[in-house]
């Protein structure tokens, strides 16, 4: 796939962080991807890769000093820091999100992020109490706020670290910064959801009976996921509130794991505010009244009665939550007949603005194909049958659309 990265000159910055070696493998895309790459490694960084791993990579010796007369005369630090389209400090450390933040340059990797005249993007990379310390988070928000060209952010995701915690600070995954570095190079007109928060929610909800059994249903998260990437590729921050699927989560895109639709409703709750909601998920009607503590045996008397209660309705909800509510609330509507009619009703029994009128009489759970009408305030749109990613990429430039005032 072109990713428009042909080309391209990208300058890393490797901070000192194990993180490192995962900007190894995002050399490797960069160069697949037909871009062009030159290294400043930190001090810190040499202990974690090394310059022999990185001038084979990438064909020229790392930068790691400001005082090296071989280095300097191949290329001034300066004119390294124009030469690059782009400036990716991956790892970011604590440290290095420091010296930026405050314009202290007291080696050259900290020298090259004042002397550029680029844009800079940032994959932050530390243990999880770190990244939550005031003094980082403090540091971030100032350079988030730099006027241009500006500092961007990709990252941090939550999970696993190598220390031995659990918790937002993990370096997000090559592949991921690398769709972070071409959304950057495309520039703003590719980014037309840039600074806009959206919420989606997708796959089903479980609802447990005991601990072993629950009331679930078909729903892949095919379709919200790539309405989740989809919208994330167009400049969005999106959270992907998520039911049990076995999908990756897209690139870019902060996913929270739910079970139950009440974990995905307070999940959807803390994901506000957002300015845009698109609801895809499946959610069950209903779950049992209790659940067992234990496994329900089978018992001579036949099987159990099962009670069953009404689980909230999330767009619903979400459609009538005064100041909290996001300016587009967008449902899907799944019918097997009457298609339009029955969701033009659910459009105003939920309150939301729009509706995507899902035609399920064919073959769509689990598929990779879908068709669909979206239902707006000013009429109608069909989309005819085609792959989720393309449905997904329709919704969201209709999207943009909506929120850039650019007509059709
Ligand atoms: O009522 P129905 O399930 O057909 O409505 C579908 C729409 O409502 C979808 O956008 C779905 O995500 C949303 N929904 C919800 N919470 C429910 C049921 C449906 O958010 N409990």
């Amino acid at each position: 796939m072109d990713m428009g990265l042909t080309g391209r000159r990208l300058l890393l910055v490797i901070g000192g962080g194990i993180a490192a070696y995962k900007t190894l493998e995002l050399i490797r895309l960069l160069h697949r991807a037909g871009a062009e790459t030159r290294v400043v490694l930190t001090e810190a960084g040499s202990r974690f890769v090394t310059p022999l791993s990185l001038a084979a990579l990438t064909g020229h010796p790392p930068r790691t000093g400001l005082f090296q007369p071989d280095e300097e005369t191949a290329m001034g630090h300066i004119e390294l820091s124009r030469w690059a389209d782009l400036v990716v400090v991956a790892p970011a450390t604590a440290g290095l999100i420091a010296k930026a933040a405050q314009g202290l340059a007291d080696d050259l990797a900290s020298t090259t992020l004042i002397a550029t005249d680029k844009r800079v993007l940032m994959a932050p990379a530390m243990n999880v109490r770190m990244w939550l310390h005031p003094a980082v988070q403090a540091n971030v928000a100032r350079l988030a706020a730099f006027p241009g060209p500006g500092v961007a952010f990709v990252g941090p995701d939550e999970g696993d670290m190598a220390c031995g915690e659990f918790g937002p600070g993990r370096m997000v995954e090559p592949p991921a910064i690398l769709a972070a570095i071409a959304a950057e190079l495309a520039g703003p007109a590719a980014r037309p959801l840039a600074g806009r928060r959206a919420l989606v929610t997708a796959g089903p909800t479980f609802e447990p009976i005991d601990p072993v059994r629950g009331l679930t249903n078909r729903s892949s998260g095919k379709q919200g996921y790539a309405i989740a990437a989809a919208l994330a590729a167009r400049g969005a921050e999106v959270t992907l509130v998520s039911g049990p699927v076995a999908l990756d989560a897209p690139p870019g895109v902060t996913r929270v794991w739910v079970e139950t639709a009440r974990e995905m409703q307070a999940a959807c709750d803390a994901a506000l505010p957002a300015d845009l909601a698109v609801m895809t998920a499946a959610v069950a009607d209903w779950r049992p009244d209790q659940v067992a503590t234990g496994k329900i045996k089978k018992a001579p008397g036949g099987p159990p009665a099962l009670a069953l209660t009404e689980n909230p309705d999330i767009l619903a909800g979400l459609s009538a939550a005064g100041p909290r509510r996001p300016a587009l609330v967008v449902g899907f509507a799944a019918e097997t007949d009457d298609l339009i009619a029955n969701a033009r009703r659910k459009l105003s029994r939920k309150g939301c603005d729009w509706i995507v009128a899902n035609d399920v009489s064919a073959d769509v759970f689990g598929a990779d194909g879908n068709a669909a009408t979206l239902i707006t305030g000013d009429g109608e749109e069909s989309w005819p049958r085609q792959s989720k990613t393309a449905l997904a990429a329709a919704l969201a430039d209709r999207i943009a659309r909506h929120f850039t005032g650019t007509p059709a």
